[in-house]
């Protein structure tokens, strides 16, 4: 058994088996894919701290610009250690070497990113999660040959083994060599990152199926605030790769297609740098108002020039000639609003403990919660970072503080008969397309807008592709590799996420942030929302309630750009 098992091996992972480990604890690190492989290794343009090197800057601008970008629905105690701990990790970070970009003092330079007061995100280049999680891999893997930290490469993380109210374990199915394998640990952590694959249209990796969530969720946790995905504005038209929103910080305009710079209309004095929630919604609205250019809007760099676009956005011009055959030196690029991170997750203290002993949460998988309705872009690089390292810290104090907890194999046996039952199945309907409908009906009925019979429409969609998953056949009945197998399993993931989200969303009677209604409740309402939405699984389905927003200094306001 080792002290502290971390689920996931993306940025808020490691930072948290490293911290662990150098707390003291034995370590284990499980993940589906190599780690450098994870999600957080596509973040691009940044990581905010106020390090105030390219303009002055402070914690508490970093905090308010963050509750405000939160539609006031983030926990303010919660942002304040972020942006107050932000720069220590930063130069952390850069001592162990992140190769991080300079202005010419010599300073970590800084890019302005959306709805922040003062240039505030540190960055390499535009692949920022690139160099990040290498670093973290080689500071893992340097604690590995060390001492106890065991990398379990390739476990696909299946099932929460909760004891006596303790959770004791993670039950995997081994990739390379099949079979179920149970890492047993005195805390878990889990940091298994997002869910956007659960939309069509999306930046995130395939690897991105709301696994942590769900299993959490499964397991008797509560989820909050699963009403909120945040849809980024510049994802490459068709093929939702992320266009960094380094390129607005760097200058770039947002045209329609008579040219015009539209966000003067919509966000006067922040334009192309409002926050994602803003510019999502404009966006969509010059597409749907016929303005737009084959379904997408434009992001126009020509002006930028060739060597600020080669020195600062290489990633993104190499993006777009690949995959849209346009070459931004020369050409504007097509992009359009895109499922990009869930602002909700497992519900977590300031530490990331959950309410079920022995079980933290950290990254996009958790909702602690700093981003409220609406994330500013570069926050999340920097969440996985501060509160990545404070679950590690706080796993493994509690796993030095106590004794194991008792292991009856029980769900382990549980899990060996209900994958028998799947595999078993020789006749029903591929995972695909089902996945498929859920992908194409989630991003029409519970996307950028959302109007009240569109969610009815989706919840009975969703009822019905759950009843199509209970037959569902996976043909591959190998041990090696199967991803038809671990494909339906994420499937069933993603249908119970989606019924949550789509229930939170039509309880939330309101705008706020990135859960915008229109047609019948354009405003935000503090009285009757000012309040994060908790979800529970039941026999019945889903069950609603809610819980406090943690305020400190800041009272809501009018929330413009
Ligand atoms: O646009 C981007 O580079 C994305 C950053 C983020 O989501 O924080």
């Amino acid at each position: 058994m080792h002290d502290v098992v971390v689920v996931g091996a993306g940025c808020a992972g490691m930072r948290a088996a490293i911290e662990a480990f150098d707390t003291g604890a034995d370590v284990g690190v499980v993940s589906k894919l190599h780690p450098t492989r994870s999600h957080s290794g596509a973040a691009e343009g940044g990581i905010n701290a106020a390090l105030g090197n390219s303009a002055e800057d402070s914690p508490e601008k970093h905090a308010f610009d963050t509750v405000k970008g939160s539609d006031y629905l983030g926990d303010q105690d919660a942002i304040e250690i972020l942006a107050n701990e932000a720069p220590g990790d930063i130069y952390q970070l850069e001592h162990w070497g992140c190769v991080f970009s300079r202005n010419d003092e010599g300073k970590l330079a800084q890019r302005p990113f959306g709805a922040a007061g003062s240039p505030r995100t540190v960055y390499s280049a535009d692949i920022t999660g690139h160099v990040l999680i290498h670093v973290l891999y080689e500071q893992t893997m340097k604690r590995a040959a060390q001492g106890p930290l065991h990398v379990y490469e390739e476990f696909f993380a299946w099932r929460l083994a909760i004891e006596g109210g303790r959770c004791v374990g993670v039950i995997c199915w081994d990739l390379v060599n099949g079979g179920l394998k149970l890492v047993t640990g005195k805390s878990i952590v889990l940091a298994t990152g997002g869910m956007g694959r659960i939309y069509r249209a999306t930046t995130n990796a395939y690897a991105c199926n709301g696994d942590g969530m769900a299993m959490a969720l499964r397991a008797g946790l509560p989820l909050k605030d699963m009403e909120f995905m945040q849809f980024h504005p510049t994802t490459l038209y068709p093929s939702g790769v992320l266009i960094t929103e380094g390129c607005r910080g760097e200058g770039g305009f947002l045209i329609n297609r008579d040219g015009e710079r539209f966000m003067a209309r919509y966000a006067p004095n922040a334009l192309e740098l409002a926050s994602r929630d803003v510019v999502s919604r404009s966006e969509t609205t010059e597409i749907e108002g016929g303005r737009g250019v084959n379904g997408s809007v434009l992001l126009d760099l020509r002006h930028l020039g060739a060597e600020r676009i080669l020195t600062r956005l290489p990633g993104s011009r190499e993006l777009a000639m690949t995959f849209a055959g346009v070459d931004p030196i020369y050409d504007p690029i097509p992009v359009r609003p895109g499922a990009h991170y869930h602002m909700g997750g497992v519900a977590t203290d300031n530490w990331g403990a959950t309410e079920v002993d022995g079980l933290y949460a950290a990254g996009e998988v958790a909702c602690v919660s700093v981003h409220g309705a609406n994330r500013l872009g570069g926050n999340s690089l920097m969440e996985t970072i501060t509160f990545g390292r404070r679950a590690g810290q706080a796993a493994a104090e509690h796993a030095l503080s106590s004794s194991p907890g008792s292991i009856s194999g029980a769900p382990l046996a549980d899990a060996e008969r209900d994958l028998g039952r799947l595999l078993a199945r020789k006749e029903g309907e591929r995972p695909w397309k089902i996945r498929d409908e859920l992908g194409s009906s989630m991003l029409e009925n519970f996307g950028v807008f959302r109007y009240g019979e569109r969610m009815a429409k989706q919840l009975e969609i969703i009822a019905g592709l759950r009843e199509r998953f209970e037959n569902v056949v996976v043909e591959d009945k190998g041990d090696v590799f199967n991803t038809d197998l671990t494909g339906a399993i994420e499937l069933g993931y993603m249908l119970d996420l989606a019924w949550v989200m789509v229930q939170a969303g039509i309880a939330r009677t309101e705008s706020r942030g990135a859960h915008s209604r229109p047609a019948d409740f354009p405003e935000r309402d503090d009285e009757k929302f000012l309040k994060h939405s908790i979800t529970r699984w039941t026999d019945d389905g889903p069950e609603l309630s809610d819980q406090e927003v943690r305020m400190t200094k800041w009272q809501p306001e009018v929330r413009s750009y």
